[in-house]
C-alpha cells in the first residue's frame, strides 16, 4: 500500500513541469513567472522581480550560451536610456551586474561576433536615431564600442511618425554574418557587417522600402532549414505604418559584401481579411517547426474575450500565415492575443505555447497552439504585470532544467 502511494506521488511529481518566463514592463520591473503544467492545467506564478533596469525596460535579450540577460531601458522621460545586464540563476531569479547610460531610446538588441572569441551587442535606439555597439567582456560586463547616428536624407513621407530615423530592431541573418536594422523613421533596413577583431560595425547597402511604410521588425526563413549562400533564404519585413508584411528572396553578395533582396510577396498583416483602420503590427516570428509566420496586430479592439467572472474584455490579435516554398504566404488565421497592444510575443521551443505581452492591458497571455495545423487556441494562463508590458521571453537558459 505504501509503495502504491509513493508511486502515485512520484507519478504526480513527474507530471508537473515548470518553465520560467521573463517579462519587462514600462513601469520599471523585470518579473520572472513560473509556468507550471500539471495534467493539462497551467498556473502562472510570480517568483522574482527586479527594478534594476528601471525606469522603462523596453526589451530583453537573452544570451543563452552564457546564461545572461540584457535589458534595455528606453528612458521614456529622461534624456538618456541604459543597458543593464544580469546573470540568470537556476531558479529564474536574476543577479544584476551592470547598468550603463546609453543614447536615448534603446528598444532592441542582438548579440553578435565570434562565438569563440570577441562578442558584442548591437542596440537599436528609436528616439536617439542611432545604432550602438558594445563589447561583451564576460560575466555580464560590457563597454561602449560605437555610437552610429543617423539623420534623414530625404523628407519623410509620414511626418508624424517619421520626424527622424527610428531604428526599431537589430537581428542577425541566419548565417550570423550580418546585422539588419529596420528603421521605422527612414523607410530602410540598414545592413551591417563587422570587423572580426574590433567588432566595429560597417554599414553596407541598405534595403530601401516603400515610402511611409515604417519598417519595424523582421524574420528570416530558410525553407529547408539550411543556412548559407547556396540555400534559399527569405526575409519577412513587417512595416508598422503600412500594416504590411513584405517577403524578399535574399541572395548573398560575394566577399562579405552584403545582401541583395528581390520582393516576392506583399500583403496586409490581416491577410485575406479587411484591414481595420489604424492597425499597427509589431512583432513577427517563424514558428519552431519552420512552417508558419506569426505577426501581432495592435490598435484595434475587434475581438472580445469573455472572462471567467462574466465580464468581457477587448483584444487585439495574432495573425498566422503558412510559409510556402517560393517565399509567398498563405493565410491561416486571426486570433485574439488576450489583451490590447500585443507589442511582442515569443513562442516556446516546442511551438505549442505562444507567450504574448499585451502592452496596454498590462498583462501577459500564454496561448495554446496546435503545432501540426499552426492554429492558435485558447489562453492556458494569464497574468497582470505591474506596468505596460513590453517584452516576454522564455528562459531558454534553464529550459531543460
Ligand atoms: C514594480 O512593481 C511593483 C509591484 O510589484 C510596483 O509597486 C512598482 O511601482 C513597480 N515599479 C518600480 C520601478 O518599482
Ligand atoms: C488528469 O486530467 C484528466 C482529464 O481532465 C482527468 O480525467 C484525470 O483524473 C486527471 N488525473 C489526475 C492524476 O489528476
Ligand atoms: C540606469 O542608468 C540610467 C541612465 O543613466 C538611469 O536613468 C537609471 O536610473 C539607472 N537605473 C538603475 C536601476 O540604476
Ligand atoms: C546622453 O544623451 C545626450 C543627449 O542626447 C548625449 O549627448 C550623450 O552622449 C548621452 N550619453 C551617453 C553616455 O550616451
Ligand atoms: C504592401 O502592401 C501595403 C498594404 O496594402 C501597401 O501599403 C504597401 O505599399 C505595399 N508595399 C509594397 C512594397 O508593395
Ligand atoms: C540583385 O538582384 C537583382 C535580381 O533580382 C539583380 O538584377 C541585381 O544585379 C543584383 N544586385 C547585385 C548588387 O548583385
Ligand atoms: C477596428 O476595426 C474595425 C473594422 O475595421 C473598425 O470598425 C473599428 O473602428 C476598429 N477599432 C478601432 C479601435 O480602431
Ligand atoms: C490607432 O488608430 C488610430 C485611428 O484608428 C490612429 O489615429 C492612431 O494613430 C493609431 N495608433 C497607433 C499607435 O498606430
Ligand atoms: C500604457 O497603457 C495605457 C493603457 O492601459 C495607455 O493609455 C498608455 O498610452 C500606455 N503607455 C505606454 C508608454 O505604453
Amino acid at each position: 500500500m505504501l509503495t502504491q502511494a509513493v508511486l502515485t506521488l512520484l507519478a504526480a511529481a513527474a507530471a508537473v513541469s515548470a518553465t520560467n518566463l521573463f517579462v519587462s514592463d514600462y513601469g520599471g520591473n523585470i518579473t520572472t513567472f513560473a509556468l507550471t503544467a500539471n495534467n493539462g492545467t497551467y498556473a502562472l506564478d510570480q517568483t522574482f522581480q527586479t527594478t534594476k533596469c528601471a525606469p522603462n525596460p523596453s526589451w530583453l535579450t537573452i544570451d543563452v550560451n552564457h546564461g545572461l540577460l540584457f535589458c534595455m531601458n528606453e528612458g521614456l522621460t529622461s534624456v538618456n536610456g541604459s543597458l543593464s545586464s544580469f546573470t540568470i540563476n537556476h531558479d529564474g531569479s536574476l543577479t544584476h551586474v551592470k547598468n550603463e547610460t546609453t543614447v536615448s531610446g534603446p528598444v532592441n538588441g542582438v548579440i553578435y561576433g565570434n562565438a569563440a572569441g570577441q562578442r558584442g551587442i548591437a542596440l537599436a535606439h528609436y528616439t536617439g536615431s542611432e545604432v550602438s555597439s558594445w563589447l561583451l567582456e564576460g560575466g555580464g560586463k560590457f563597454e561602449l564600442n560605437q555610437n552610429i547616428p543617423y539623420t534623414l536624407t530625404q523628407p519623410a513621407a509620414n511626418p508624424a511618425r517619421q520626424d527622424a530615423p527610428h531604428p526599431h530592431e537589430a537581428i542577425l541573418d541566419p548565417t550570423g554574418q550580418y546585422i539588419l536594422v529596420p528603421d521605422l523613421g527612414a523607410d530602410v533596413v540598414r545592413i551591417f557587417s563587422w570587423d572580426s577583431k574590433s567588432l566595429d560595425l560597417k554599414q553596407l547597402a541598405s534595403l530601401e522600402v516603400a515610402p511611409g511604410s515604417g519598417p519595424r521588425h523582421a524574420a528570416f526563413w530558410n525553407p529547408y532549414a539550411v543556412t548559407g549562400a547556396g540555400s534559399p533564404t527569405f526575409f519577412y519585413l513587417v512595416s508598422e505604418l503600412a500594416s504590411s508584411v513584405t517577403s524578399y528572396a535574399v541572395t548573398y553578395l560575394p566577399n562579405n559584401g552584403g545582401l541583395n533582396f528581390t520582393q516576392v510577396f506583399n500583403s496586409t498583416t490581416y491577410g485575406l481579411l479587411d484591414l481595420p483602420e489604424g492597425n499597427a503590427p509589431a512583432e513577427v516570428h517563424v514558428s519552431p517547426d519552420n512552417r508558419f509566420l506569426l505577426i501581432s496586430n495592435r490598435n484595434n479592439t475587434s475581438f472580445h474575450l469573455p472572462q471567467p467572472d462574466g465580464t468581457v474584455v477587448p483584444s487585439d490579435s495574432i495573425a498566422t500565415f503558412r510559409l510556402l516554398e517560393d517565399g509567398t504566404l498563405a493565410w491561416v488565421q486571426l486570433w485574439p492575443s488576450g489583451g490590447l497592444f500585443p507589442r511582442q510575443f515569443s513562442i516556446d521551443g516546442t511551438g505549442s505555447l505562444v507567450a504574448v505581452g499585451n502592452q496596454n492591458s498590462q498583462n501577459v497571455a500564454i496561448l495554446s497552439r496546435d503545432v501540426s495545423t499552426g492554429l492558435i487556441g485558447e489562453p492556458v494562463a494569464r497574468m497582470i504585470v505591474p506596468g505596460n508590458t513590453t517584452c516576454i521571453m522564455w528562459d531558454q537558459v534553464n529550459a531543460n532544467a
